[in-house]
Order: C-alpha cells, then structure tokens, then sequence
C-alpha cells in the first residue's frame, strides 16, 4: 500500500476525503496532521481525533500543528463554509484520544526521514505544516515521495478571492516555499475540484447505505449545501474538493496534467494567487504537475464506491 500522510483542517470535505482514505486498502494511513483554515485549530485536531475513532483505526497517531499562518494572519472566513465547529454544526461528542506529544511539523520530519523515498504528502488544508517542516529539516524535500495538495487555481477563477483559492490564501508564505522547494508537487485545485458536483441524487445513494460514515456525512452536509448555494447558487450540490486529492492518490489516470512552474503572490490584494509560468519567464523553478482536467463520472463513481464501504 501507498504510505499517505494527509494534513488535514477537518473540515466537512476533509472529513469525506479522509473516510474514503481510510476505506481504501489501497493507502496505508501513516498519520493526520492538522492545520487551522476551516476551523480554530483546537477544533481541527479534535475533528480529526473524532474520525480516526469513527474510522475505528485509534492506531493513527494524529499530531496538531500550526494555528495561524507563518507570516501575515489572514482572517479566517471559513465559519459559514464548514460550521463554527468545522463538522457542519454536528457538535459531536468530545473525542477520547489525544494528539501525539510532537508538533505536526514534526511528526511529518520524523515520517519522512524513517520512510526515506516512501511518504505521499497529502495537504488538504492551508501549507503551513508543510512549510515548516520543510524548514525544520530542509533533506525531507529529497526524501518525500510525492506531495499531492489540495490547492490553487491555475486556469479558474478564486474561492476565497477572485483569484485565490483558499487554503493557499490562508498561508500564502508557506504555500510560495511548497511550491518553490525541489520535490515532486502535484496540484489538485479549482480547475478539477469545481469540476466535479457532488449532487442531491449522489448523496441520496450514498445516504442509502447508511453506515456510521454515511450518518456523520448526511449531518454535516446541510451547513456546506448552504454555503455552496448562498455564494454559487447550486441547489443541494457541492464541489468536490479534499476528495479529490485522494482520487489522485488512486487513480492518477482519471486527471489531465500540465506541467507548469507554480508561483504564490504573497501580498495585496492578489494574495494567495497561483500564477502558472507556461513559457518559464520567472527562471527555472521545478514544475509541478498540475491538474487541469479530470473524468468527473468515473471519479464520482470511485467515491461513491468508497465512501459506502463500511
Ligand atoms: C479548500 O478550502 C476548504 O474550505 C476545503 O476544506 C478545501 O480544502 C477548498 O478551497
Ligand atoms: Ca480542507
């Protein structure tokens, strides 16, 4: 199995994101790490203590990381999109475990340098984390095996600006030092994430298998069905974002790619914009590979194989 290290901000996309990676054999789960971005990051790390109880894998060491970013505080407008609780306005019990005694930054270090050529970054959140374990320990650049985010928008328009998507807004330093680093950096953002619609009749199949994941997932939605159609007036879909991260993970071939030098503006009012130098006019940056276009059907039908499994 891929040995996956997903950093997380739980999250109602992330909570479907990280369900349909633990029911895939396919990915062995080395860990969760948090980050602030849809919620405080006290509520983060405990969303994400919840789902590896739910998911009844205790084993899961879940380490909780950076609560604002590394060098401006962006404000954080995510109440509306997720719920004051980050998990839809569901208040779920308390979890019973704890995060591990060492900071997500790292936890990741440590996961990288024991699994040298192994791990599979999967960032579903804001970069921090990322960033700062990249500067803890610079060698992991080398090490990692592949770094699959959630992030950006290269040809689309913003989420949270109209030309920012919102986990890169969140730490746009930290997200300018991913994408800047040597390593190997695949960017799963708006321009397949929007392209992919969760609808009423998908989550009506799903709810009908009515599992402990299809329960918490039926709970969560109506708090991001709203926001999806206050702000795109869809009615009752939602785009599927932190999911399809982890479609990438299994099925590659289910994406166009490009590959294109990535930059991060950091300041004004273009903040958090992912600019892709096509003609490599910035100097030689290392691409990333990003994606662009995806099969929208036969990744909707791996979710909905996925997120029923119980
Ligand atoms: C990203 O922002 C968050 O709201 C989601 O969890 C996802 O990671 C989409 O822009
Ligand atoms: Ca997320």
């Amino acid at each position: 199995a891929k040995k996956v290290l997903i950093d997380t901000d739980p999250g109602i996309d992330d909570t479907m994101a990280i369900l349909t990676a633990f029911n895939s054999p396919e990915l062995e789960i080395v860990g969760l790490t948090t980050v602030f971005g849809n919620s405080v990051i006290e509520n983060c790390t405990a969303n994400a203590l919840r789902l590896v109880e739910l998911a009844r894998r205790p084993d899961v060491p879940v380490a909780s990381g950076a609560g604002r970013p590394m060098v401006v505080d962006a404000e954080l407008i995510a109440a509306p999109v997720h719920g004051e609780d980050g998990m839809g306005n569901t208040h779920l019990p308390a979890p019973q475990g704890q995060p591990v005694g060492m900071s997500a930054a790292e936890f990741i270090v440590k996961t990288v340098l024991e699994n040298p050529g192994e791990i599979t970054l999967a960032p579903l959140g804001p970069l921090t984390n990322i960033a700062l374990a990249l500067m803890l320990e610079p060698k992991i650049a080398g090490l990692v095996k592949e770094v699959v985010l959630m992030g950006g928008a290269a040809t689309v328009p913003g989420n949270i600006s109209p030309v920012a998507e919102a986990n890169i807004f969140h730490d746009a330093h930290a997200a300018e030092r991913v994408f800047g680093a040597d390593w190997p950096v695949v960017m799963v953002g708006l321009d397949v994430t929007t392209r992919v619609m969760m609808t009423p009749a998908f989550f009506d199949s799903i709810f009908k298998a009515d599992t402990p994941y299809t329960r918490l997932l039926q709970k969560m939605l109506p708090v991001y069905q709203g926001f999806h159609h206050d702000f795109y007036g869809m009615n009752g879909s939602v785009h599927t974002h932190d999911p399809s991260t982890i479609t990438y993970l299994l099925r590659p071939d289910f994406f166009q790619t490009e590959e294109w030098p990535v930059h991060v503006e950091t300041s004004g009012r273009c903040a958090g914009f992912t600019i892709a130098d096509r003609a490599r006019q910035w100097g030689d940056r290392r691409p990333a590979r990003v994606c662009v276009g995806v099969d929208a059907v036969a990744e909707l039908g791996l979710l909905h194989e996925r997120l029923t499994r119980y």
